[in-house]
Order: C-alpha cells, then structure tokens, then sequence
C-alpha cells in the first residue's frame, strides 16, 4: 500500500474545530503554516456533533474544516469518531454503558462509556466508520484513518450480562468442550468445577480476601483484547468497503502504566504502528522510560517507521503535579522518538481548550498564544522536523540486543496471591533496559512468540520475569542457547505453563533446570523497604530464593535474608546463558550488565546522559543534562 506517511515526516496534532468558531478555525490554519504543521487528526470526540441523533448526520461543519485544511496544505488523519458514544446513544440502548466488576454501571459523561462487548456499540461505531469513509474517502486532504481512540484505555474489562454472553461464546471456541476448561484452569478446587457452559459468570468481584480463579481471569484478559480487537476489525472493514487504499491505523497505548492490549497482536491488523507517549513528569529520568517506549513500538512495527500520534508540549492534566516540560524537553522528546523510528511528532493537541476537563493540559497553541515559550518551541521543532528532509524512508539501526516483552505475563503478574505483591512485570523489565541506556547500549523489542531466525538475529535476548512459558516459547529460548547464543533471564521466569499452572520439579521449568542448570526450590521474597546482600558486594530489593546450581556457576550468592547461601546470579556450564534470581538496584544492575556487554564485546554509544542513535545515514546526539557536554567522535 502506498502511503503518504511514508513519504514525509508529520508535524501536528489533534484537532478539536468543533470547540472553536470559524475566525478561530481560519487563524488556526495560519499559525499552522507558521508552524510547518502538516497532519491534523480531525473528529477523535466528536460523534455528537456528526451524528446528532441516530441516523441523523451533520457533515456540513466538517466538509468545511476538510477543504479550509487542504486549501492551506494541511493533511488530515480522520478519526473515526467512536471513541465516545454520544448521549442520544446510551440513553437510548442503556446497556451499551461498561459495568465494573462490582456490578456498577458506569454512566454517561466521560468517555469511552461503551462496554467492548456491546452488540450495539459495535454496529453503531462501524455505521459511523463507514458513513465517513463514504463521504471522505476521495477528499484529497484524507491521509490516513484513524479508528477510535487509545482503545481499551478507560474500558478494558466489562462484566455487564452482554459481556457474559460473549465470553461464554469465545470460551466454547477457545476448548472444545468443558472438560479442557476444566483442567485448563484447574476447577477442582475451591469447588469451581463447571458442569454446564452456563454456569460460567465474568471473573467479578468475590468475597472479601478471595480472588477469582487466575487461569480464569487471564483468560477474560484474553478474550476483552480480542473483543477489542473485533472492535477495531468492524470499524476497518466497513471503512474498506468505501475506502480500498487510506492506511488505516490506531494509537496504540505502548506505556508503562498501560498494559491492557497485548499489541503484538493489534500490529498485524494495522497499516501501519502508531502510539502514544506521556511522560511520568515526576521521574527525572523519563527520557529513559520515553526511549523504551518508542523502541517496543519500534518492535511492534517491525523495525518499519511508525509515529507518533501524541505526546504532549509541556504539562498534561492527569497527573498528581503536572510538572511543565523544561526548556528544550519537547524538542528533545520528539526527536528521540524521530530517532527511534516514528515518522514525525504529533501532540494532543493543537489549541488547548478553554472548557473541559483538558483545559490545563498543554497544547501546541496554549491559552497564552503567541507570546509564550510553548509556542516559539513548536514553531522551532516544526522547522527541524521540516529540516530532517527524506529521513521518513529510512529505519532506525537494528540493535544487537532484544528483550522479550510479553503482556500475557504482564497479565498474570497483575493478579492477586502471588508470593509478593511487590513484584512488577514492567518494573523489572524497565530496570533492564534503564541499565543499558545508560551503558549506550541499544535494545530492539520482540514478541514472546518470536520464531529462533527471528532471535538469531541478535547477540543477546533478555527474558525479564517471563511468568508464564509455553513448550514452544521455552524450546525456542532452548534453541537459541543451543546455537552458542546469549541469553539473560531472571526469577520468576517460566514458572508457569500458557494455561498459568506451575511447572513442577524445581521452578522456572526446563529452561532453569537444563537449560541454565539452577534448582529454585522455593521463593523467599523480601519484606518490604529490606535489601538484599549479594556474596559480590550486590545489592537488591525484593526478593530471593532458595536455590542451588546444579550444572550452573555460580557467580553469586545471597549472603543476607532467609536464602543466605543460596545462589543468586548464576551462568550456565555453556558460558551463555545467565541468570539473575532477585531484582538488583540500578548500580548492581549496571555493573552486572557492564560486565556481560563488556565480555561480549557489544556496541557502545552514548551513555552519561547523551542518547545516541542512528537512523538511516543520520545520527542523532540528544543531550539529557542540564550541561552542555561536548562529544568525541
Ligand atoms: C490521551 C488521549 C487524548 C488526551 C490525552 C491527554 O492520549 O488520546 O485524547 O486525552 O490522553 O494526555
């Protein structure tokens, strides 16, 4: 497919015309071309002022703001409206709002009040998809779709009496019959054994202190991503019926307090990737987290450009203290996500709001106007973006490392009676990666499900607290050590299979006991705000083990805590493979990885604060210290 977004890189953001009157609108085209502003994303929340009622469409206000755009030379990225239902709609079918897992229904007046099972909320969004695919498909100023909205952002679970219908159709397609239920989620206990498909409820809420079965709920993770999805799927399919060549795309949320779409999968359904980034303004690192991010996405897409469809100018509206942006951050921001692979900067959003509950947050034109430094600076990253010329067909440089992200572990991680409540999937994952961002070491992300020839690819892959592990996963790990390859995990790898039910004969299954040569026989987590002493002078937080290397060497042991003497770091008798049993602190982890980047002689750049990638023929040097610092080459 031929796509306009591969052609140049975007400048621009979210549009609201609807909250501004027509002198606003034609002033707002002026200080775009000031701006360089190419691509606008037009209708994310306006379903209630293009469908007025059902069936009752108001075009006239977008045609104009379609052809005031394009007369100025400004693209637009339609969205497809569904991202709010609309009051005519809930007030009508009542039973379109979610439902929580205490059985609340949720009502009217935020957004994304739609339960992802809905039968009507499904057909009704496709209706509205289509009917702008109808009217703008051929509208020359039309550069790409965009469907809904960060889906599954304020929705992702519903457990409203439609949702139970469904899910007990998508369970009898999951297992043939009850008895794979069953034993998938080991019912006999607690008394959960299912005789009947109806006896099935949505994973709510229990009584006090007890949980629902966690086979169960993971499965209800999978199957409300999958609803989604279909969601998604319905809304492309009726825009294609109008619209056979526009790539169609979503914002993913690919953010580390966002884990509810496992985005492997959402990838393959897309033109191509686009995300969302905020930054946590209160972690004077962020720039870190920010790089993370964009390289998962970089993941997601492939290693093809994607872009980024918002982050913010300064400030956003959502956090406990929405700290601005300092000097020069947006600018930096944007250009590290450039430089890992997006294919421009788009913010929410262009003018900020004078109404709503996004008022404070920052936008490109802010309440302050012209005469602010939020302004200067988006004229001034317009012109750079504009500056960067034909780097939108270029790739960012593959990196030698890969860390395997897997959100189903994420998902099983996030439920309740695990050996410590402290334990953090992303948390462990991001301790990882801040580590050799700051050693100037570049990581890719890859899929669990990644294939050997896609993980030959790399020196080393990284298997942060990889929960849950089926066959196929741990026989490619296996495989990849087997060819002389790198690998890292850490505890609470592979401790269970796909259906979350443990790998027995010592923890972390076939690839700690054969494959590393360690025999975890039981966890011995950390109290709380305890350190935790490693025999090499380490420290960490969290947990340890009682564990013992069998074939493994051991290069450290905990020497403080309930698993003193027990190995703590180990490496295979093959030299390639290791094996970090606690959550080291940042120094400890540093050092630990120093050490191995340093042994397996991978490349360096950067580090100290200055980011260093490379796409296509250009290199960019991106300084986070509030000194300047000159670079050797
Ligand atoms: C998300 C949404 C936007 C806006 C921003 C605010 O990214 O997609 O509509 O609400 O958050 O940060």
């Amino acid at each position: 497919m031929s796509s306009p977004f591969l052609d140049q890189l975007s400048y621009g953001g979210d549009y609201n015309p609807e909250q501004w009157s027509r002198e606003v609108w034609l002033e707002d085209v002026k200080l775009m071309k000031e701006a360089n502003v190419n691509l606008v994303t037009l209708g994310v929340f306006a379903w209630a002022n293009i469908e007025v009622a059902d069936g009752k469409y108001e075009f006239g206000w977008l045609d104009e703001i379609f052809d005031l755009l394009h007369e100025n030379g400004i693209g637009v990225d339609l969205a497809t409206a569904t991202a709010s239902p609309p009051a005519w709609l809930t007030r009508k079918w009542p039973e379109v709002l979610p439902v929580t897992n205490q059985g609340v229904r949720h009502s009217h007046g935020g957004r994304q009040a739609y339960c992802v099972s809905s039968p009507i909320y499904k057909q009704k969004a496709a209706d509205l998809a289509g009917r702008l695919a109808e009217r703008y498909s051929k509208h020359p100023a039309l550069k790409m779709w965009h469907v809904n909205n960060e889906y599954g952002c304020h929705n992702p679970l519903c457990f409203c009496d439609q949702s139970e219908i469904a899910w007990r159709s998508w369970l009898k397609l999951r297992y043939s019959n009850l008895d794979e239920l069953n034993r998938a989620w080991g019912t006999n206990f607690w008394s959960q054994k299912y005789h009947d498909w109806e006896e099935i409820n949505v994973p709510a809420e229990t009584p006090a202190g007890t949980y629902p079965n966690p086979s169960m709920f993971l499965d209800f993770r999978r199957f409300s991503h999958y609803q989604i999805l279909d969601l998604y799927r319905a809304e492309k399919d009726q825009i294609r019926k109008f619209d056979s060549s526009t790539p169609i795309t979503t914002n993913f949320m690919s953010m580390k307090h966002s884990g509810n779409l496992n985005y492997w999968d959402w990838a393959n359904e897309v033109d191509f990737v686009a995300t969302d980034h905020y930054l946590n303004a209160e972690d004077p690192k962020n720039y870190i987290d920010l790089a993370f991010q964009a390289d998962l996405t970089r993941g997601f897409a492939q290693g093809k450009p994607w872009l980024l469809m918002e982050h913010s100018t300064s400030a956003v509206n959502w956090q406990q203290r929405n700290i601005a942006k300092s000097h020069g951050e947006m600018i930096a921001n944007s250009m590290s996500h450039i430089a890992r692979g997006s294919n421009g900067a788009m913010f929410f959003q262009w003018r900020q709001s004078i109404s709503g509950s996004e008022k404070f947050h920052s936008a490109m034109f802010p309440h302050a106007g012209r005469k602010s430094r939020i302004w200067r600076s988006v004229v001034e990253l317009g012109k750079q973006i504009h500056d960067l010329g034909n780097l939108s067909k270029t790739q960012t440089q593959r990196a030698q490392v890969a860390m395997i992200f897997d959100y189903e572990s994420w998902w099983a991680l996030s439920q309740m009676n695990l050996p410590s409540t402290s334990i953090s999937y992303p948390e462990l994952a991001h301790d990882w990666y801040r580590a050799l961002w700051e050693l100037g070491v570049r990581v890719d992300f890859v899929s669990p499900n990644s294939l050997l020839e896609d993980l030959n690819a790399y020196e080393l892959v990284l298997a942060p607290m990889q929960y849950l592990m089926s066959d196929s996963q741990e026989q490619v790990l296996s495989n990849y050590v087997a060819n002389g390859k790198n690998l890292i995990s850490s505890y609470f790898t592979g401790i269970s299979n796909e259906d979350d039910s443990i790998k027995t004969g010592g923890y972390g299954g076939k690839l700690a006991t054969d494959v590393i040569g360690i025999h975890v026989e039981e966890f011995a987590p950390a109290r709380s705000n305890e350190f935790v002493e490693l025999s090499n002078g380490y420290k960490a937080t969290e947990w340890s083990q009682f564990a013992e290397a069998t074939t493994a060497n051991v290069l450290a042991k905990f020497s403080s805590g309930e698993a003193s003497g027990s190995a703590a770091i180990v490496r295979s008798r093959s030299a390639n493979a290791w094996y970090i049993g606690t959550r080291l602190d940042d120094a400890s982890c540093r050092q630990f990885f120093d050490s191995v980047i340093g042994e397996l002689r991978l490349a360096r750049e950067g580090g100290d604060g200055v980011e260093v990638v490379r796409r296509g023929r250009t290199k960019f040097l991106i300084n986070h210290n509030t000194n300047q610092v000159s670079w050797e080459e």
